[in-house]
């Protein structure tokens, strides 16, 4: 089944971009995703085809407007209606990799972009829309976050990675960082490769990545280890 992306963008060429190459690049050949640009300009109604005006009371920049966002979501809902509409919004809700393998397993998303101050508020009373951030800073546009968004949904759809990398002990996934990695040469600039990976003891080996695992998240992002140790036992294995 094809992942079905729709990105309501003034900047259509900003895609694929990066998610033409590589991993995302093949499977969008391999038709494992799709992706349909709609540009928001083509639903303006006035001669000069404006997506947006300034903002009610006064004050910098400008704002995209409810009707024509409207229309171009519209537009959206009735190619693929049962995708989620989400919106790029600093303000909007912390993008996690749950939310993300939620998405990925889905039918696929349509992702607003937003420019300028952003969208008049209205659109999100009167359309049925998630806004998400990719963190706390301002981007210039939605559009890097809707990339961001969509390579990682799109690296978790069933074939486009290699079995060797689609671990359920990645990042994220077990509430705690991965542990580190390493490989040959074995002695490098007097740094050696910890002893336990070279033991062949396999029992050993997923023992220490276990615990360094645990240690980096503890060290690295304590606010991760507060809330792992809140729910213990959601590692595969069970193990913390
Ligand atoms: N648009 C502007 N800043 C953003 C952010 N941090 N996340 C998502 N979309 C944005």
């Amino acid at each position: 089944m094809t992942f079905r992306t729709q990105i309501l963008t003034l900047y259509p060429d900003m895609f694929p971009g990066p998610l033409g190459t590589s991993l995302a690049g093949r499977a969008l050949e391999e038709g494992k995703w799709s992706l349909d640009t709609i540009n928001p300009r083509d639903f303006a109604t006035d001669r000069h085809r404006s997506v947006d005006d300034t903002p009610a009371g006064g004050g910098a920049g400008m704002v995209l407007r409810a009707d024509v966002m409207a229309s171009a979501v519209d537009h959206a809902l009735a190619q693929q209606p049962d995708a989620p509409v989400l919106a790029m919004t600093p303000r909007g809700k912390p993008l996690k990799q749950g939310r993300v393998r939620e998405l990925a397993a889905g039918p696929g998303v349509t992702i607003m972009c937003g420019r300028f101050e952003g969208f008049d508020e209205r659109i999100f009373d009167a359309r049925p829309i998630e806004e998400v951030s990719i963190g706390d800073y301002v981007l210039s546009g939605g559009e890097m976050g809707a990339l961001v968004l969509l390579d990682a949904c799109i690296r978790l759809l069933p074939g486009v990675m290699g079995a060797a990398c689609s671990g359920d002990d990645e990042s994220f996934e077990t509430g705690l960082l991965e542990y580190p990695h390493y490989t040959r040469p074995q002695k490098w600039e007097g740094r050696i490769i910890p002893e336990v990976l070279r033991s062949g003891d396999h029992a050993k080996i997923d023992a220490w990545r276990q615990q360094r695992a645990a240690e980096d998240t503890r060290l690295r992002r304590p606010d991760l280890w507060e809330r792992h140790r809140d729910v213990p036992d959601q590692s595969p294995s069970g193990a913390q």
